[in-house]
């Protein structure tokens, strides 16, 4: 197949990292846009030059849409992507997968009987300052890790919840925070140190108690398959989305993340090692760059199948197990063991 056509349902906030990415890819053509509200739908598909849906089961219906992209509540996720894999599509699913582990296992068993790949958004997985760490790890070259910290501290106000009322409940985000904002930083930590074997964890809310249901902040302790300990913070209750604070602390050195640069800090000094900017100079955003890297691998993958190196459903739902853990772990106080 030379030319691949794509189409994307949701036409909210995250769409338009899509768009972009697709935009600079050849063979690739964006032919349709799905979203509820027919207003906002029939305008951006003027700007793009493509087809509008209200419906995504007729989309479906195209058999010239080989690729669909997922970017709409969470709640709706798991529908999406069984259809359009029994449908016969590629699809390439916004974070999280699914809600909770019950669906990620419906999902697991549609992904083996498809003809299509999912491929699920992790894009902080590809940050310059993230394939460096595992570089650092791969080689082991900084003796065995020790600790990995994690802060995330971000600012949604009232009006974010509000204004599109899905999120902040556990029916239709799966959560808030952690399933929504910290679960890229969940998987970054447990991809660094090779999983989870126990964690205990926090979850309560402060400032957003009155607009979201779910938790606004949370904490966690966690044990790792190679040995390390990890100590976990993250908030919706910042006045700015400040960037990940990240430490890897290895027997020789420690490797920190801050303001989207790595430092390697030993005895000897501190030395920077990478940055999180594009290669036009522009300066991570708080989402990462990553998009347009994550959709060029996912779609190198349907070029070239023996070439597959993106996310699949296996590795997205392994954030997802954290996310509950830790909610289980808060409910019981207790640790709670993980397979891994
Ligand atoms: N990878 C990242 O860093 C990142 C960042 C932001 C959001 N996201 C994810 O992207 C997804 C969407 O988030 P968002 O912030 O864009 O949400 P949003 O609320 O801004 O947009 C969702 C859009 O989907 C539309 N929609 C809802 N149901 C639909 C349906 N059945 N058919 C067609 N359109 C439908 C809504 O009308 C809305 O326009 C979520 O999974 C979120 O977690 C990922």
């Amino acid at each position: 197949m030379t030319t691949l056509n794509a189409a994307i349902i949701g036409g909210g906030a995250i769409h338009r990292c899509h768009v972009n990415a697709l935009r600079q890819l050849s063979g690739v053509n964006l032919r349709a846009l799905v979203e509820t509200d027919s207003e906002k739908g029939l305008k951006l598909s003027m700007d793009y030059q493509c087809r509008f849906y209200q419906d995504y089961r007729e989309m479906l219906l195209d058999d010239n849409i080989h690729v669909v992209h997922i970017c709409t509540p969470h709640f709706e996720h798991k529908n999406m992507i069984l259809a359009a894999l029994a449908a016969g599509k590629h699809v390439f699913c916004e974070k999280p997968v699914g809600m909770n582990s019950g669906e990620v296992a419906d999902i697991t068993q549609a992904v083996e009987n498809a003809s299509g790949r999912l491929g699920v958004c992790y894009q902080n997985r590809l940050n310059p300052t993230s394939l460096r760490i595992r570089q650092e790890i791969e080689s082991a070259a900084l003796g065995r890790m020790l600790s990995i910290k994690a802060v995330l501290t971000w600012s949604r106000f009232g009006d974010y919840y509000r204004l599109s009322p899905w999120r902040g409940r556990f029916a239709t985000e799966g959560g808030s925070l952690l399933i929504n904002q910290a679960i890229h930083t969940l998987d970054l930590m447990q991809w660094f140190a090779g999983g989870v074997t126990r964690l205990k964890g926090v979850v309560d809310s402060g400032e957003l108690a009155d607009v979201t249901e779910a938790e606004d902040s949370a904490m966690a302790t966690m044990h790792f398959a190679n040995g390390a300990r990890g100590l976990f913070y993250a908030s919706n209750c910042h006045t700015t989305d400040s960037p990940l604070l990240l430490e890897i602390q290895f027997e020789k050195a420690t490797l920190q993340l801050s303001d989207n640069v790595l430092w390697q800090i030993s005895p000897a000094g501190r030395v920077r090692l990478v940055s999180d900017e594009s290669p036009d100079g522009v300066a991570k955003s708080y989402w990462g760059l990553g998009h347009q890297q994550a959709i060029r691998h996912f779609y190198h993958a349907i070029f070239h199948p023996d070439e597959a190196n993106y996310t699949d459903i296996r590795e997205a739902g392994k954030s997802l197990t954290l996310v509950e853990a830790i909610y289980r772990s808060s409910q019981i106080r207790q640790w709670i063991t993980l397979d891994n």
